[in-house]
This record gives C-alpha cells, structure tokens and sequence, in this order.
C-alpha cells in the first residue's frame, strides 16, 4: 500500500458570473474606453419573464396599469419594438404597475430594461405590498436614449400580494420600461444553483498514479488526502492589542490567512502630528502578519471622508493638502511596497469627495496612478459600503461603483493596473437582501475584476445567540 498526501489542496474561487452587459459598461476583460457609450444590443427579459405577464409589451400595456397620478403609453422603436411609457409624472412613484402574488419563503430576482426620458436620475424598483409598505429592491442611474439593466430583488419574509412599481424622483421625466421579469426560487433551488456553480467554478477532476520507477503501475495503490491549506481567502481584522497580547497572537494565527488593519494603517495613526511620523505599531503589526504567513490587506492610504482625516489635515490649503498628500502616499506605499496584497486606495470615494472638493476632480485617479507607480504588482481596491447591503443607497449602487472603476481605470496612467473590487459588507438586522445582494454581484462580476468582501459584519438580530 502506497500512501499519498497531497502537499496541499488548493481550491480556487473566482466569481464568475455571466451576464448581459449593463449600459454603459461593456461586459468582461472590459475595454474601458469604449464604457460610456450607450446598450445596443437588444435584450430579452430574463427568465422570458418569470411570472410577470406581457414582460415585453408585444401585447401592448395589457395586464398593467397606471400608478399614482400619471399616465402611460405604448412607445414603439424605429425597428418595431414595443415598449411602455410612464408620462405626465408629478410624484417620484407615479409609474406603471403590475400586481403579482409573492410567497413567504421564496426569493424574487427582478429585472427590467428601463430609460429616463428627459433627464437623468435613478430609477428603482419597489414592490408595494398590500399593508402598504414600499419594500426597495434595487435602482440604476437612467439616463437619456439609453437602456440601462435595471437588476435587483426582494426575499418574500411574508406571503402578500405586491404591485411592481418604478420610482424616480426625476419626476419631470418619462419613465421608459421594457422586458420585465419577476422569476421566483424556493431556497432548495436557490442553493442547488450556488451548488452547480460551485461545481462548475470550483471543482475540478484530479487522476493521480502511481508506479514503481521503472514505469509499472502499482496494483491496488491506495491514496489518501488531506487538506492542508485552502486557497479560499478567509481573514479577519486586526487591532494594535495583538502586539502585545500572545492570547491574541495564538488565537488569530490557528484561525485566519488573511488581514486587515483596522485603524493602524490609516494617516491619523501614522501621522498625527504633521511631519512626524510613526509606523511602530503598524510595523510590529506586518511583523506578525509576516512571521505568521498571513496576507495584509493595506487599509487605508486615502479616506475620502472629510471626517477621518488627521486633525492637521482638514483646515490644509489646497497647495499644502496636496504636497502632504504627496508625502503620504509616498510614504506608506513605498514602505510597504511588494509586502501587501491589496491597497484600498481611495476609501469610500463614491459617499465622500474630501480630496476631489480640495485637489479637482481626478484626484482619486490621480492617486491610484501614484499608487500604481510605487508599488506597482498589489492591487489596488475601491472599498465602499451599502454596494450589496442596502439598494436604498444612491450614491454606492453597483451601477456608480462601475461608473468610478471606469473613471479611475481608463485614466492615465491606470492601463495595466491591477484592481479589485472591495464591498465592506456591514450588514444591518434583517439583511442581507439575497436576491438583491446577488443581483448587485451579478452587475460587478460582468467586469472580470475579482471582489472580495473586507469588513463582512452583522448587526444585532432577535434570534442572534450571542
Ligand atoms: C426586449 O426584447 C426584445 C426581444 O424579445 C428585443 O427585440 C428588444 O430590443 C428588447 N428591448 C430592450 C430594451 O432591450
Ligand atoms: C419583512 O421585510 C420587510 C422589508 O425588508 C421589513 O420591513 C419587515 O419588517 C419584514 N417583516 C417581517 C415580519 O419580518
Ligand atoms: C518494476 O518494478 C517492480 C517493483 O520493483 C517489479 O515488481 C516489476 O516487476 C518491475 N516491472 C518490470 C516490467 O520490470
Ligand atoms: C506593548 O508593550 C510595551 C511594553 O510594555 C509598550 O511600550 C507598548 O506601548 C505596548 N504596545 C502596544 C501597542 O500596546
Ligand atoms: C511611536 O509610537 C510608539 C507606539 O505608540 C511610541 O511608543 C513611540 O514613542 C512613538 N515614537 C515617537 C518618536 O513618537
Ligand atoms: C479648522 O477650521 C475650523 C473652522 O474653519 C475651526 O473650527 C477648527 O478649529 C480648525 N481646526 C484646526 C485643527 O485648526
Ligand atoms: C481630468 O482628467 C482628464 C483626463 O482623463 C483631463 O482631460 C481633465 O482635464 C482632467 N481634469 C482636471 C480638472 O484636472
């Protein structure tokens, strides 16, 4: 008997999802350049439709009906396609509606193709449930002359009755809708879809044999295999206490590969006091992570909140901000360079613009090509949040976060640049929405860049143990 232990067994994940492109964004390995142009491609409803009836408006506005004080039509394209308009709106929810019957326990993916009519603004879906409450489930920033992949969902928490509506509050424009679909998944359908994806993006068939050195099979070998490492990055953040604490150091290192610095990493804690800086925390903190063969996600070089600047920073001139800003960069990337596997750039530039109000508009980008030149082979990552937690949020829906990828990426000096996709994943009670959270992968997968969750946290829920 032969024994056999494969030095380690590495499973790979990429999320792979595939996908029509999203207006204005043209699907994988993404030729940022050509981004800002308008769909072309015509796209059916997804799923024909699921339980929407007429989802494509061949039969005119059969089975929908005016919502709120407004009124709709057919439009009917060049080529003969129909579709419909919600027109002579007043209110961010006067649209077109159609009712259909959610069940408890099931998950709904919606889609729909919609355009803004004389203007531009967000268009979300929200399902209005017979006790009258206004259940969001995504939205896309619409624009004129061009179809946008308007992509979301709601989990059914109870069984009810729901009208489908469109909410915008560019009331001063037409709404234009076409190729709708409402498909349900009970959870065991769910699960087996995640299953067969698995399967498909992160299984694959090994053959091993073994022979004597001269080349003949060893009958009746056995193998046996065990897991060593897994590749699939699982980390958990770090605080200053671990310098000090071996409790700490024993506890982190049995369990995690991968970290993040919570404060320690970030211009208030490595310069507090203008022209002096201190890196011995965050230093010991690399030591540790390196002495323990855990990968440091580098958290933060810029943080787009006015908020959380050093105290020195925030009354700086524009001149003075940018040289010291300069100076930063300069600083913590070169220190750190080759030694991290990621750097959240710009953090949480699409909620705030502390840098872009005081330095011009491309500052961001600008700071990802200075990033990019001093340490050249780590990828750089926007890191936002509410992007997959929360379809309320405005500023951070998928469709911007796409919007600023493109705008940083095809800046000069980015071509090339290795980038990733950083979702902090503060959960509130009662989410994530799955089917929405989903959706919002679906959208930022069709980019090929890879997406990690960084600062995955749950809030308080009633049936929580501890
Ligand atoms: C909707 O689907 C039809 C085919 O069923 C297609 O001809 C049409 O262009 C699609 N509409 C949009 C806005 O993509
Ligand atoms: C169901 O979900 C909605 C929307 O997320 C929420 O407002 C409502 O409180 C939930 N109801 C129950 C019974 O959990
Ligand atoms: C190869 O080596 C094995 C083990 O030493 C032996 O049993 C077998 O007969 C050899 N085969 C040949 C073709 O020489
Ligand atoms: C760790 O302990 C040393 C010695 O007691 C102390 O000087 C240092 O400030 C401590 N570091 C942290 C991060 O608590
Ligand atoms: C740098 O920070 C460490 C840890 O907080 C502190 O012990 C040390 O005195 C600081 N060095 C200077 C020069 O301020
Ligand atoms: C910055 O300016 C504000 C008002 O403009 C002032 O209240 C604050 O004290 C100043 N902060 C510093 C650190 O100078
Ligand atoms: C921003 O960058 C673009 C090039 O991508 C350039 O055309 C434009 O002038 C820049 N704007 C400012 C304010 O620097």
């Amino acid at each position: 008997m032969m024994k056999m232990i494969a030095g380690g067994w590495l499973l790979v994940l990429h999320i792979s999802i595939f996908l029509p492109s999203v207006c204005r964004i043209h699907a994988v390995s993404y030729d940022y350049s050509a981004t800002t142009e308008c769909l072309i491609e015509p796209q059916r409803a997804q799923y024909e439709g699921g339980i929407i009836s007429n989802p494509d408006f061949t039969h005119g506005i059969q089975g929908w009906t005016v919502f709120g004080q407004g009124a709709v039509k057919e439009g009917i394209s060049n080529d003969g396609n129909r579709y419909i308009v919600a027109h002579s709106r007043s209110q961010p929810l006067d649209s077109i509606s159609q009712e259909v019957r959610l069940e408890k326990g099931k998950l709904y993916s919606f889609s729909a193709w919609v355009q803004i009519n004389g203007g531009r603004g967000n268009v979300a879906v929200v399902f209005k449930m017979s006790s009258g409450e206004l259940v969001r489930g995504g939205q896309v920033t619409a624009r004129n002359g061009c179809w946008c992949l308007l992509k979301g969902g709601v989990f059914a928490n109870i069984s009810s009755r729901a009208e489908i509506l469109f909410e915008s509050k560019t009331t001063e424009a037409e709404i234009w809708v076409d190729n709708v679909s409402l498909q349900p998944f009970t959870m065991e359908q769910w699960r087996s879809h995640q299953d067969e994806s698995i399967d498909k993006e992160r299984l694959g068939k090994v053959r091993f044999e073994a022979r004597y050195a001269n080349g003949t099979a060893i009958e009746g070998a056995g193998f046996s295999i065990k897991q060593t490492k897994s590749d699939f990055p699982f980390g958990c953040c770090m605080n200053y206490h671990i310098i000090n604490s071996t409790d700490y150091q024993h506890w982190f290192a049995l369990r995690f590969r991968h970290t993040t610095f919570t404060n320690e990493m970030k211009w208030y804690s490595t310069e507090k006091i203008q022209g002096q800086e201190n890196y011995t925390v965050a230093d010991a903190m690399v030591s540790f992570a390196q002495k323990n063969s855990i990968s440091i996600r580098g958290h933060n070089i810029f943080w787009d909140n006015p908020k959380y600047q050093p105290e020195w920073v925030k009354n700086l001139t524009s001149d003075e901000l940018r040289k010291a800003a300069e100076q930063r960069i300069e600083s913590v990337v070169s220190r750190y360079a080759g030694q991290l596997i990621a750097w959240d750039a710009m953090n949480e530039n699409l909620h705030f613009n502390f840098f872009e109000d005081k330095l011009g508009k491309n500052a961001t980008a600008e700071y990802y090509a200075r990033a990019y030149q001093l340490d050249p082979d780590t990828t750089m990552f926007l890191n936002e949040y509410n992007t997959i937690e929360d379809c309320r949020d405005e500023k951070a829906n998928p469709f911007n976060y796409m919007t600023k990828l493109d705008e940083i990426l095809s800046y000069p000096g980015n071509q090339g640049i290795s980038a990733g996709i950083g979702l902090q994943g503060h959960f509130g009670s009662g989410q994530p929405n799955l089917a929405y959270m989903r959706s919002s992968l679906d959208i930022l997968g069709s980019t090929g860049l890879p997406i990690w969750l960084t600062e995955v946290d749950v809030g308080k829920d009633p049936n929580q143990v501890l």
